[in-house]
């Protein structure tokens, strides 16, 4: 019988531009370990020297962890041990990363043998303790790895592998971002859309689908066009305009905000390219006088186990 299990989980970017909370894309950038261990007492204890929430109701691997002992009417109490790699807040699934390393934690710990569509539902539980909302853009390709597609009602999770020179700049600014973040910035996503902007955007993410089917870095990176979300949130990202319009001049294929941001994110077809792209990005962040990171890094595989 295991009674310990230590998983890693990929960080993510999600939305990919017009396809907001659809579109999902494992990155190498960061990894969040999460070890799981059965106790004799009861209840869901967090253990982590991460500024986080260490409230299983109010921490994503907690909320989680405590939906499946209720689903699986399993007796122990359970100790998470949590290690944050991924700065939370900042658009790269951090909070994600966390519920899917949990979700797939519990599924191996009691050999559940749960499918990906239901290790998806259940890590996206944990979405709700930082975002307010369920979403499965993130936890999907935390979970599953490459590029995914989240189909609704009933979910269903579609996946894709990127092509294999597929490269990405995302430039983490430094700002001080609020504790609940993704919450703040889906309540300035519009209420209403205009019927033209719903199919610029379907138009776009349908040609980002087949970009990823044919490997087609080139249409990836020119329907990376979002009509709808991106313009009503780069407000909240300091010189955001200029940052995107540098990275292109600099050669990137496409640009846009990284989930919920505030990170940005270049795609590229080569190492090569983006050290430039960095070197621009981080000048446009310089435009509002804000310092930034670049981070340079590819697809990533999902949630493995820790030997
Ligand atoms: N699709 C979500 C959003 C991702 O943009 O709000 C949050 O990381």
């Amino acid at each position: 019988m295991v009674s310990r299990i230590t998983v890693v989980a990929p960080s993510s970017t999600a939305n990919l531009g017009p396809g907001f909370d659809v579109f999902g894309l494992a990155v190498n950038a960061f990894y969040d370990e999460i070890t799981l261990t059965k106790k004799k007492t009861k209840g869901v204890r967090i253990i982590t020297k991460d500024d986080i929430p260490t409230n299983p109701d109010k921490n994503t691997a907690g909320l989680v962890v405590k939906n499946m002992i209720k689903k699986f009417k399993t007796r122990d109490g359970i100790e998470i041990k949590i290690k944050k790699n991924i700065p939370p807040g900042y658009g790269m699934g951090s909070s994600a990363a966390s519920a899917a390393a949990a979700a797939v934690a519990f599924d191996k710990l009691y050999q559940l043998r749960l499918d990906g569509n239901s290790l998806v539902e259940f890590a996206g539980l944990g979405e709700k303790a930082s975002a307010g909302s369920i979403h499965y853009d993130n936890v999907a390709a935390s979970v599953l790895g490459g590029f995914v597609i989240v189909k609704t009602n009933p979910l269903e999770i579609i996946k894709i592998d990127p092509p294999t020179n597929l490269r990405m700049c995302i430039a983490v600014p430094k700002l001080k971002v609020p504790k609940k973040k993704t919450k703040v910035s889906r309540s300035v996503i519009p209420k209403k859309v205009s019927f033209k902007d719903s199919i610029t955007n379907l138009s776009n993410a349908t040609a980002i689908v087949v970009g990823f089917m044919n490997k087609d870095l080139e249409l990836i990176g020119r329907s990376i066009k979002d009509v709808i979300v991106e313009p009503s949130r780069q407000y909240m990202i300091p010189g955001f305009a200029k940052v995107k319009e540098n990275a292109l001049k600099a050669g990137a294929l496409g640009v846009t905000i990284s989930g919920a941001g505030p990170s940005v994110i270049a795609f590229s077809k080569s190492s090569a390219d983006l050290k430039k792209i960095g070197v621009a990005m981080t000048k446009g962040f310089e435009s509002a006088k804000t310092k930034c990171q670049t981070i340079m890094c590819k697809p990533s595989i999902g949630v493995s186990i820790k030997k």
